[in-house]
């Protein structure tokens, strides 16, 4: 398999996104892409064979060589700091990370809890800002802590603002905007210099406008 891509996708939101750019871009993926629950697919036609790994580990998959290259949302590649290569960014999955809390919300002196799954990423934001906060991991329904008295704030992203409205929170800074980035093994980048540039160039096309 030394002439095959390893590619590792995101599974959930990103997926069917970065599958279309794909697809435009001219890979014949299969409909089974579409309808699976199969963890690896292999395209032989295109020698490619595809991961589909939880959104924050497509950098970990990637930094161990056991894929070649992968999609993955800019919040993750600040959040793990892996040493890959960020090639292109895909414009796909537009969103932000935000900092926020119940209306009225005002900083407090003593003990100041956030709760994030960007535990990483919160403890340097707020370094940042020059506030000394407790950070509280959390794996999913960030918003529920502020909901129930586990954390002041969150930091947390933000895509069509539904889920902060829906539970009665508001934004109080954003952080920074988020979009998906193809991301690439170094070692992989010399041994398959050429598929790699040529993947690249494919979907930098689409992501400008242009046809593949
Ligand atoms: C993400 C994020 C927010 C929500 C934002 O959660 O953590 O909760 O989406 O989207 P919105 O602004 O369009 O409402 P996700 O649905 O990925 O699930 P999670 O809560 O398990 O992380």
């Amino acid at each position: 398999m030394t002439d095959w891509l390893t590619v590792a996708m995101p599974k959930g939101r990103i997926f069917e996104e970065a599958l279309e750019l794909l697809r435009k871009a001219g890979y014949n993926l299969p409909a089974e892409f579409d309808d699976s629950r199969k963890l690896i697919i292999d395209v032989p036609e295109e020698k490619m064979r595809f991961i589909l790994a939880k959104p924050m580990d497509v950098p970990t998959y990637v930094e161990h060589g056991v894929a070649d290259v992968g999609v993955a949302g800019k919040d993750t590649m600040i959040e793990e700091e892996r040493v890959v290569y960020e090639v292109l960014d895909l414009k796909i999955s537009e969103c932000y990370l935000a900092v926020a809390g119940l209306p009225g919300y005002e900083k407090k002196d003593i003990n100041p809890k956030v709760a994030s799954k960007y535990p990483n990423l919160a403890t340097q934001y707020f370094k940042e800002q020059g506030e000394q906060v407790e950070i509280i991991k959390l794996n999913g329904s960030i918003e529920l802590a502020p909901l129930i008295g586990l954390a002041d704030r969150i930091v947390d992203i933000v895509s069509t603002g539904r889920t902060l409205k829906e539970n009665g929170l508001v934004e109080l800074e954003t952080i920074v905007p988020i979009t998906s980035r193809l991301i690439v093994n170094p070692v992989s980048y010399r041994m398959q210099d050429e598929r790699i540039d040529q993947m690249v160039e494919r979907l930098s096309r689409v992501v400008e406008g242009e046809e593949a």
